[in-house]
């Protein structure tokens, strides 16, 4: 028997994984230090087997509380710990695009490697490789997918939406949202100068099929919305074609700064992501993708 272990900034998506899968659930509690350190205390005593689950917006604490958390349960003599990461942070830098720049994704998933048996997580940012063990070098580093969950909650929705991907990257997750359901989709492609400064086009791509937008129900998909500049170049671009209705739907949602608001003036008629990062925009849940994984076992 295992036991789903969590932390107070996850504590709801954890507490649903464990009634799921029908496991005790036990919190980690820690207490922050004046000078920024933390004191992790973990559930004890545990058995061989667990599950530790939090995810990893906002990481860098979080990862040494998770290697603290990690160290102490295998001090306890626990075999075998799973981390359920919804988030997996750090994937995006996989190369070094200037001389001095950490490869943070080789370098966070090997640490990762070195405290987890097992990591699941939810549509990691593999840009260049296509194994999660290639980033996290341990026999089960899976990555599973939001795109059924998107596509079941988008069902209930909209009798017939088209999907929009704002860049290549996103034909993966437009395909498997739409094609099982023989919604049209379009995939444009994207520019990005900076942080906050992309171009998106919807002008002819070879892979994308074009369609009239007009007085469709447009839905926009992607991974992440960081900045939300991405998505806000595609509305504006789609709404030259007066559809009638925009709706954005992400895996993971951070919207940093006035994201929100500026889609929101863009006249976006919805904005949902799932619950792998607490947001207001929690529309739909990826946990039974999770438990379904860790069914599997
Ligand atoms: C990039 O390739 C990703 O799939 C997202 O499109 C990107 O991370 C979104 O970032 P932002 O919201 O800052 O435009």
């Amino acid at each position: 028997m295992s036991i789903i272990i969590g932390f107070d900034d996850y504590l709801t998506p954890a507490k649903q994984l464990a009634q799921s899968l029908a496991l005790p659930f036990q919190q980690v509690d820690l207490h922050r230090f004046p000078d920024g350190e933390t004191k992790v205390t973990i559930p004890t005593p545990l058995p061989k087997d667990i599950i530790i689950c939090r995810t990893l917006n906002q990481p860098n604490h979080k990862l040494i509380e998770l290697i603290l958390s990690a160290s102490a349960a295998r001090e306890q003599g626990v075999e075998h710990i799973t981390l359920v990461a919804p988030y997996l942070c750090y994937m995006r830098q996989d190369i070094a695009f200037n001389d001095g720049e950490a490869v943070s994704q080789k370098i966070i998933g090997k640490l990762i490697a070195e405290y987890f048996d097992r990591v699941i997580t939810i549509d990691p940012h593999l840009h260049r490789i296509t194994d999660l063990s290639e980033a996290i070098p341990i026999k089960q580093a899976v990555s599973l997918h939001a795109t059924e969950a998107m596509s079941a909650f988008l069902q209930d929705k909209f009798e017939n939406p088209i999907i929009i991907g704002p860049d290549e990257e996103s034909y993966q997750w437009v395909q498997a949202i739409a094609k099982p359901r023989n919604w049209q989709y379009s995939i444009a492609t994207k520019q990005r100068h900076s942080d906050t400064n992309v171009e998106v086009s919807f002008s002819s791509n070879d892979d994308s099929q074009q369609f009239n937008l007009t007085d469709r129900d447009v839905v926009i998909v992607d991974d992440i919305a960081s900045t939300g500049k991405t998505l806000e170049q595609s509305v504006l671009q789609i709404q030259q074609q007066k559809p009638k209705s925009i709706s954005i739907i992400v895996s993971h949602a951070f919207f940093v700064d006035d994201a929100i608001k500026s889609l929101n003036a863009l006249g976006v008629n919805n904005i949902w992501s799932s619950d792998s990062v607490i947001h207001e925009t929690n529309a739909f849940s990826i946990i039974d993708t999770i438990k379904a994984q860790l069914d599997k076992k």
